[in-house]
């Protein structure tokens, strides 16, 4: 069933592609978001004013991404929060609200709480999962499928991929039904979104050149990977599929918080990841690698094609090519998987089922 892959987690990093692809096939028709399937009409979509985004583990990381997102599209308030913290928080659940879960196996128990506890205060609630007729899924009072397939490894690569993908779906429509952006300016964005499913494609091609990267790694203890913004979500799950599956200690640091403790951490040789794909923060991360620079740190910067002066700051450079800068999550997420990836084959662990882990975390 690995259909010649060494691990199921490199076989779905690969299929990444495709489910991407699927996913917005789902929810466009005629080159137009529809969310009909999903009962979201646009009147509920204006009439909105907070959303709570509610998840565990990397399909939290989605939902920090979605925020910076959906708050740059429309005029909504967003929360996101843990679903094992948002349980047992005193939150006011405002009116004109969506509790929005996320979740790829649509049986987490924390998730799964938190969906009972929004119902039980009256908030609507969509789901945006993976397997058909979950519990999540069955619960909710509007779902989103994500288009994945099956997903095998421990470590999600393919599920998170669909995650991002449902949620630029909802900033757009929703950004659109508000009237917040043009009809055209949506169709550019659908139009965009669907290029991403080549363009990860190309950030695939270039894997060789980070196992090589990755295996000079697999003795280090500690890794950082930084970033702001979107940056900032996209460095939490690369320090996440760093951790689990290859044990090394990571931390993703919002790039401005460093100088706040973290950087009497920094040793000679320490992997220092700074994900820089915003324009209008990339010389303020790239100041925060010089400085961790100056402090022995080694440093590997994630940008896009064009950004070639980074090459001045850095030791090793990974660029992924351009899109729309919301939906960057999609193409620096790649590189990050596979770093993680080949750490945890250049130490010879069990990639697919990582000490400890379940694949589904059904015990609170
Ligand atoms: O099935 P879910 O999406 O609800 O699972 C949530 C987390 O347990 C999951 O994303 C976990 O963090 C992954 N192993 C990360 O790779």
């Amino acid at each position: 069933e690995k259909s010649g892959y060494e691990h199921f987690m490199i076989k779905e990093i690969h299929e990444q592609p495709k489910a991407v692809r699927d996913t917005i096939n789902a929810y466009v028709k005629d080159g137009q978001i529809d969310l009909s399937e999903t009962g979201l009409t646009d009147d509920f979509l204006k009439s909105l004013d907070q959303l709570y985004i509610v998840a565990c583990g990397s399909a939290y990381h989605v939902g920090v991404a979605a925020r910076y997102v959906i708050e740059d599209l429309t005029s909504i308030h967003i929360e996101v929060d843990l679903a094992s913290e948002f349980r047992y928080r005193n939150l006011k659940l405002r009116d004109h609200s969506l509790v929005i879960i996320i979740s790829q196996s649509g049986e987490t128990a924390d998730s799964l709480a938190a969906l009972r506890l929004a119902k039980d205060k009256g908030v609507p609630t969509l789901a945006i999962v993976n397997v058909i007729g979950s519990t999540i899924a069955r619960e909710a009072d509007h779902v989103m499928y994500t288009l994945a397939g099956p997903e095998i490894a421990v470590a999600t690569t393919k599920a998170y991929s669909t995650q991002l993908i449902a949620t630029y779906l909802f900033a757009v429509e929703a950004a659109r039904a508000r009237g917040e952006i043009t009809q055209e300016k949506a169709d550019e964005m659908v139009t965009e979104m669907q290029t991403l499913p080549e363009k990860i494609e190309r950030v695939l091609n270039d894997k060789d050149r980070i196992q090589w990267f990755a295996a000079k790694f697999a003795n280090a203890k500690d890794m950082f990977f930084i970033g702001r913004g979107l940056d900032y979500a996209i460095s939490l799950e690369g320090s996440l599929k760093m951790k689990e599956i290859s044990y090394i200690h990571s931390e993703a640091y919002a790039a401005g918080e460093l100088k706040h403790g973290t950087i009497s951490l920094i040793e000679k040789g320490t992997l220092v990841v700074g994900v820089m794909t915003q324009s209008k923060l990339f010389e303020k991360t790239r100041s925060n690698m010089v400085e961790v620079g100056s402090r022995g740190g080694y440093l590997m910067g994630l940008t896009t094609y064009g950004n070639y002066s980074i090459e001045d700051t850095v030791n090793f450079t990974v660029y992924v090519p351009k899109t729309d800068e919301h939906f960057m999550t999609s193409l620096a997420v790649i590189p990050l998987q596979l770093l993680g990836y080949y750490v945890s084959c250049a130490k010879g662990l069990d990639v697919d089922k990582p000490r400890n882990l379940a694949k589904s975390v059904t015990v609170e």
